[in-house]
């Protein structure tokens, strides 16, 4: 069983990289061979729209055909059991690291036919997500479009993941801590001991589940459990 990482976020310590590390903690305790790969350690591109993947004059592999930094990492992805990808959002959306990330991951093992994938198997995803916007900010912000756009770009990210992979489950971790000591910063609609009470009480709990994630994606009988059912 193995299951590869991707943090999107530039840091290496913080909280989605936390989470990740958090999950893979799980897998590894499940008996999983782990990984970690930090996407900002990497210069890749997104999709170029070459469309090599759709030519009918090449075989079709699932494997992007531009060749940089990302190209064993995707390689290791499609050969993986499971796929974890984190990121914070940025401006309502993944980070752009994660965003060139999934376009490459995703659009050459995507069909613009009436099978949509391109793969046989079922590769268990999931996708976590940090952010400063709290639990109580997306409810009301839930619906109407376009103020619930955070949360429509992470259920599309997460319906074009099932749609490719077979399964994708997603972890939101909201109201993090971004800077460990907020009087350091023009920072002022945040209230510093507010978010570090959180951090201290919440963050926890949200490893915790992160954690039992990675566990669960890395459990063979609960995958055939779930796929039979
Ligand atoms: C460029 C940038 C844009 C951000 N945009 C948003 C946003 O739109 N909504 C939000 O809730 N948080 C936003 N944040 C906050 C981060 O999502 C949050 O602090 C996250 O937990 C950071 O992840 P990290 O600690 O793993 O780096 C933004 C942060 C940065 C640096």
């Amino acid at each position: 069983m193995k299951v590869i990482a991707f943090n999107g976020s530039p840091r290496k310590n913080f909280n989605t990289a936390m989470l990740l590390k958090h999950a893979l903690e799980g897998a590894a305790e499940a008996g999983a061979e782990t990984s970690l790969v930090h996407l900002y350690d990497m210069s890749f591109s997104g999709c170029r729209s070459c469309l090599a993947c759709k030519s009918r004059n090449r075989p079709r592999t699932g494997l992007c055909v531009l060749r940089d930094a990302a190209t064993p990492y995707l390689e290791e992805a499609l050969n993986a059991d499971v796929i974890l990808l984190g990121s914070p959002i940025y401006f309502y959306t993944e980070s752009s690291s994660m965003r060139a990330f999934m376009e490459r991951l995703l659009f050459p093992v995507t069909r613009y036919e009436k099978e949509r994938s391109l793969l046989k198997r079922t590769i268990r995803t999931a996708l976590f997500y940090t952010m400063n916007i709290t639990e109580a900010e997306i409810a009301k912000r839930n619906p109407p479009f376009p103020e619930n756009f955070s949360l429509s770009v992470i259920e599309q990210s997460a319906f074009f993941m099932k749609r490719v992979f077979g399964h994708c489950e997603t972890l939101l971790c909201t109201d993090t801590m971004q800077v460990q000591d907020y009087s350091k910063f023009y920072m002022d609609i945040y209230d510093g001991a507010t978010k570090k009470q959180r951090h201290d009480e919440v963050f926890p709990l949200d490893c915790q589940r992160a954690r039992e994630l990675g566990r669960r994606l890395a459990s063979a009988s609960d995958l055939q459990d779930k796929e039979s059912s």
